[in-house]
């Protein structure tokens, strides 16, 4: 019994940080989404359903997979070019269906890390 106890002491440890890890993510996030020098995301995404220079991003975790996120903040020109089924979507709402160049840029190339935490951020816009 005693020995279950533990197990499950640490099952829930175990929950907690990691939950704690994903919350100082979104944190760390939140910053290069809002740092006009970094990601500048807040100058041409709305985190409602404005639409600014781009989509308002209200909930768009639940549109686009965390993978094509991935990909479009690693090298949004060859997801524009690769034009997958999300991809011709997006531009369809955008209406650049012709348009050869993506008119998302950042100021800075994000790192692997940057692009996890700004995903763990556009997490908690619902
Ligand atoms: C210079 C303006 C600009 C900046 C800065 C910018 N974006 Fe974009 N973004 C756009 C535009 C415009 C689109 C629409 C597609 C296109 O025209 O290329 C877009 C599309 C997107 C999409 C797809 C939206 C959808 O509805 O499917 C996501 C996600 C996104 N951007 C996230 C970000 C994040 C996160 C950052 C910061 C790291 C950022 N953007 C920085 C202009 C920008």
């Amino acid at each position: 019994m005693k020995r279950y106890l533990s197990l499950l002491l640490l099952v829930f440890t175990g929950i907690f940080f990691n939950f704690s890890f994903v919350l100082a993510d979104a944190v760390k996030g939140q910053a290069v989404f809002n740092n006009t020098k970094v990601g500048n995301c807040k100058s041409c995404h709305d985190t409602g359903d404005k639409k600014k220079v781009g989509p308002g991003l209200k909930g768009i975790t639940d549109r686009a997979s965390k993978e094509w996120l991935a990909k479009w903040l690693e090298d949004t020109q060859a997801v524009w070019d690769a034009n997958d089924s999300y991809t011709q979507d997006l531009k369809k709402r955008v209406k650049k269906e012709g348009k050869p160049k993506s008119a998302h840029k950042t100021p800075v190339k994000l790192t692997a890390e940057q692009i996890t935490d700004v995903i763990d951020y556009l997490a908690t816009l619902k």
